[in-house]
């Protein structure tokens, strides 16, 4: 475990990355191709900043990326793409957000941990679901979408409602992400507006769904 951490912290120091977490970004976007040259990206929950320096580096000068978080990001050595913006996300409106839809939408948004995992599973529940709540205004068609959550017993409903809103969304679990950890990225590929859903209603949608299978914590299962 403690190897683990030790090795992607000093690979994060050795490539100059503000934290481990690149590596999650790094391996979710090299396996389910997120991010595209020139795209805008939104990264929300973004500090201290390394998923904003991965998505950075990814969309290159023409693409640019948003980042948002509670807390406030040091703007020093940043790419000149990155713009930072020190707020709760869900307080923000797409104007203030500089405008345009995304192309794609990052979260690594986590509640503070309180040590009790019913309830952090449940705000970490709520931050995914504002965030859905968001997509329709701020991602464009055919955009992504990822987010990290905390698993629990509404992770399934999150998967259900998020396969009603894209053409494909799954859980991943990424190299760089703790085995005993209980987070785990939602990957939701290609946005469907509601007048492209099969049966033309998000809400309605939902209870046509096949709900997914349960995933297992056991290696090679977020394949
Ligand atoms: C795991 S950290 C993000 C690490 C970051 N992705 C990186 O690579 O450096 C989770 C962040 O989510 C932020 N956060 C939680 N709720 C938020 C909200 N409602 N609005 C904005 N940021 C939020 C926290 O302040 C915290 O900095």
């Amino acid at each position: 475990m403690r190897d683990v951490k030790d090795h992607w912290f000093r690979q994060a120091k050795r490539e100059g990355y503000r934290s481990r977490a690149a590596f999650k970004l790094t391996d979710i976007d090299d396996r389910k191709q997120i991010l595209s040259t020139g795209d805008r990206v939104l990264d929300c929950g973004a500090a201290p900043g390394s998923w904003s320096q991965v998505a950075a580096r990814r969309v290159g000068r023409r693409g640019s990326v948003v980042a948002v978080d509670l807390k406030a990001i040091d703007a020093e050595g940043l790419p000149e793409n990155v713009t930072l913006h020190e707020a709760d996300l869900r307080e923000m409106e797409l104007e203030t957000l500089g405008g345009g839809v995304f192309d794609v939408v990052l979260s690594d948004m986590a509640p503070d941990t309180t040590g009790d995992p019913f309830g952090d599973h449940h705000r970490s529940i709520r931050l995914c679901n504002d965030l859905l709540d968001r997509v329709p205004a701020w991602l464009r068609p055919g955009g992504n979408l990822v987010m990290k959550v905390f698993e629990g017993e509404a992770y399934r409903d999150l998967l259900v409602r998020a396969n009603g809103m894209f053409q494909k969304a799954k859980g991943f679990k990424p190299v760089a992400s703790r085995s005993e950890s209980v987070e785990m990225f939602v990957i939701c590929k290609d946005f469907l507006p509601p007048d492209e859903r099969q049966d033309g209603d998000a809400a309605e949608s939902e209870e046509m769904i096949p709900v997914p299978p349960r995933p297992k914590p056991t290696p090679g299962w977020n394949d």
